[in-house]
């Protein structure tokens, strides 16, 4: 809508341009002979004068109506036919040739029936020394010139496109072409302009917008961590990763064996190579947490430390700290000091970055957890899009329908920030379901509730949902084997 007011706005000024002019040139040539025989009488002999008298403003009021025309052929051609046929707009440098060609064949064709006399083809063609003149004069502009005209019918690259062009590298997104240079705008946000004729004589790097270019990302592990299990947990963390593209699954692959690293590499695709150093970062983020998850270990440069060191992964929290964490937590508030002690020895903590799945709905699953720190959103998928469910935070738990039916899982569960869970294993929950048999009628009512929350919408789904709770309480016992 900004742009509707000064468009408008030009083509009044256009509309109003070639009125003036038209009229000018009207009465012009209306009281032409009169002036003619006014300025003979006056002048009497000098009848050249008063030719170059009449001729030159005659020819600037046609000059002047073939630019407007020229003009306004321009904007038809290209921002109409053009821009309807080919659905993208016309390159600067085409309309600015088309316009300067359109415009010197007008003029010459007015000063042509203007001076009848004066043989322009002659002039031209004997003046060897003006041609010699203007080349010399403009060899770097013409050298310009012509290199555009030639990278706009080779179409290396198009506007939006990322290149890396010239000695220093210049690296960033096409914003045009001109008949003089290539403006690029760099990452840091400035503007680059490398003359066409440079341009020309070098080697020029695309990343085309609508091509699925990749980058390469390197890390290193310790020796002492399996490859095959480093290569499973770096791909699966950065596939689903913002601007990865999931049309080619990452490859990760061994680059080195280092001298006190196994040298990885890797490789992805990005929807927009634009935002490369945004994705890269993110990209290596995701290696960080799922390198500490998993166990695995980023090598030092140092070798000797690396030698000497004892790989051991030290767990994400105190064992009281857990204890006090699993007190807090409703369904475990009837269990002992003990019980909560020999609990918190058996759970198992992760850590997840923003925007990481924990749980894909559809998997199986064998554990539940309690949010530690940080907060997840619980969310399932409807028509193709994602619809939130609640969101938990600290002191929360998850994960237990799967765990306790032994059903897939019913929802995604996503962490909204960095967020620490501890997992709580099938083995734990039987144990504590032996000793506290009133604990698994709470959990069935909590996933009672749960089930008709993600039935919403649906009244029935609700209501068969409640009346089935009944039937939950039993089902736990038979699939954990308690009477
Ligand atoms: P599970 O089916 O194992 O995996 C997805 C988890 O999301 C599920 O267990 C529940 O713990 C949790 N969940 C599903 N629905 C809700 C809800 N309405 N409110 C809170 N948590 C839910």
């Amino acid at each position: 809508m900004a742009r509707v007011g000064p468009k408008r706005n030009r083509i009044l000024a256009f509309i109003f341009a070639t009125f003036v002019v038209a009229l000018a040139l009207y009465f012009f040539l209306y009281f032409e002979q009169d002036l003619r025989n006014y300025l003979a009488s006056r002048m009497g002999a000098r009848a050249r004068a008063e030719d170059s008298l009449i001729n030159i403003p005659k020819l600037i009021l046609f000059s002047l109506l073939a630019f407007l025309g020229v003009r306004a052929l321009n904007t038809i051609i290209f921002d109409f036919v053009f821009r309807l046929r080919r659905g993208y707009e016309a390159p600067t440098l085409v309309r600015n040739i088309f316009s300067l060609v359109a415009f010197t064949i007008l003029f010459l064709l007015i000063f042509n029936r203007i001076y009848t006399e004066v043989n322009l083809g002659a002039l031209f063609t004997t003046s060897a020394i003006f041609g010699v003149i203007i080349g010399l004069a403009l060899q770097d502009t013409l050298g310009n010139f012509f290199s555009g005209i030639s990278l706009h019918a080779d179409r290396p690259f198009q506007v939006g496109d990322v290149i890396v062009v010239g000695q220093q590298k210049h690296t960033g997104i096409v914003e045009g072409i001109t008949w003089r240079a290539i403006k690029i705008r760099t990452f840091q946000n400035h503007v680059v302009l490398v003359s066409n004729s440079n341009a020309a004589k070098e080697a020029i790097e695309v990343c085309p917008r609508e091509n699925l270019n990749a980058r390469i990302v390197f890390f290193g592990t310790l020796y002492t961590d399996s490859p095959a299990k480093t290569i499973h947990v770096v791909r699966e963390a950065v596939r689903d990763a913002d601007n990865v593209s999931p049309k080619i699954t990452p490859i990760v692959r061994i680059r080195n064996l280092g001298e006190s690293s196994i040298d990885w590499e890797i490789k992805y695709w990005l929807e927009d190579y634009a935002k490369y150093n945004d994705t890269d970062a993110l990209v290596r983020q995701r290696i960080w947490y799922a390198l500490r998850r998993s166990g695995l270990t980023f090598a030092y440069p140092t070798r000797t430390i690396q030698l000497e060191r004892k790989v051991s992964p030290k767990p994400v929290t105190a064992e009281e700290q857990i204890a006090d964490r699993l007190s807090a937590v409703d369904i475990f508030s009837p269990l002992s000091p003990e019980e909560l002690q020999k609990l918190a020895a058996a759970t198992v903590g992760h850590v997840f970055a923003p925007g990481e799945t924990l749980i894909r709905a559809g998997d199986e699953g064998s554990s539940m957890f309690v949010v530690h720190n940080g907060r997840v959103q619980v969310q399932v998928t409807e028509n193709g899009r994602p619809r939130p469910v609640a969101v938990l935070s600290e002191g929360d738990f998850f994960g237990e329908m799967a765990l306790f039916t032994g059903e897939p899982r019913t929802a995604n569960v996503l962490a909204i920030e960095e967020t620490e869970v501890l997992e709580i294993g099938h083995v734990a929950m039987k144990h504590l379901f032996e000793t506290n048999p009133d604990l698994a009628e709470s959990i069935s009512w909590t996933i009672a509730e749960r089930r008709a929350s993600l039935a919403a919408g649906s009244q029935q789904l609700a209501q068969a949902s409640i009346e089935e709770s009944a039937g939950l309480l039993s089902s736990i016992k038979r699939f954990f084997g308690l009477r």
